[in-house]
């Protein structure tokens, strides 16, 4: 019986085969573009934010997590620092890309320091596992007094919207195909 708990060193692989496997038919089938995928969006927060990341634990295997960075400022810098010149070796388009993604999160910083990822293998999902995920990780930023936290949802993903939505997240704005929601803790 699958059960949540929070991360560890040993699942790091895990988390970027989830982001990989769950970030489209590209990155399904391309193993370069699923690493640089990884790498740009769940890397940093398994390797650099474990308080604050949860896997959902199958037999010792991760097959979802939710990943969340406190502090916006922390988050921008030591990204920069270390995943985006990790992909400058491999792709410097998807370099400079990464290098402006956390300016996404900046104009929320104050009000919104915390931003998350959740993701769950397909056959982990519409089970009750990312609303136990999103409990765990709620918990733990009210824990740490942390004001309130943050997602980017594509526009297009609808149905992630309603989850978020379901777990008490508003819609902020819309900008550049991307819908912002957030939730004052
Ligand atoms: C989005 C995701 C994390 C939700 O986790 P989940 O375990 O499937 O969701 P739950 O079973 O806990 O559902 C909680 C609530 O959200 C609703 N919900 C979840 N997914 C939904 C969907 N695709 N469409 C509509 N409603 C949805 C459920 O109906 C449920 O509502 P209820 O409280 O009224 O019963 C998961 O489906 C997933 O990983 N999807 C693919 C990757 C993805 O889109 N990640 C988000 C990227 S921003």
């Amino acid at each position: 019986m699958p059960f949540i708990r929070p991360a560890e060193e040993k699942d790091l692989h895990c988390i970027e085969h989830i982001c990989r496997m769950t970030a489209g038919p590209e990155a399904k089938k391309n193993e370069e573009v699923g690493r640089k995928i990884s790498l740009t969006y769940s890397t940093y927060y398994a390797r650099a934010e474990r308080e604050t990341c949860f896997v959902l634990d199958e037999n010792g295997t991760a097959v979802g997590y939710i990943l969340c960075a406190p502090d916006y400022l922390k988050y921008a810098k030591e990204y920069r620092k270390n995943e985006v010149k990790q992909l400058w070796k491999i792709d410097k388009t998807q370099s400079i890309a990464a290098c402006f993604l956390p300016f996404g999160y900046l104009p929320f910083k104050n009000k919104y320091p915390a931003h998350l990822h959740i993701d769950l293998l397909d056959e982990y999902q519409g089970q009750g596992y990312g609303s136990q995920l999103m409990s765990a990780l709620l918990e733990k930023l009210k824990e740490m007094q942390v004001p309130g936290v943050m997602l980017i949802v594509d526009k297009n993903n609808t149905g992630a919207q309603r989850f978020y939505e379901r777990a008490g997240f508003k819609k902020i704005i819309s900008a550049f195909g991307g819908v912002v929601m957030a939730m004052e803790l």
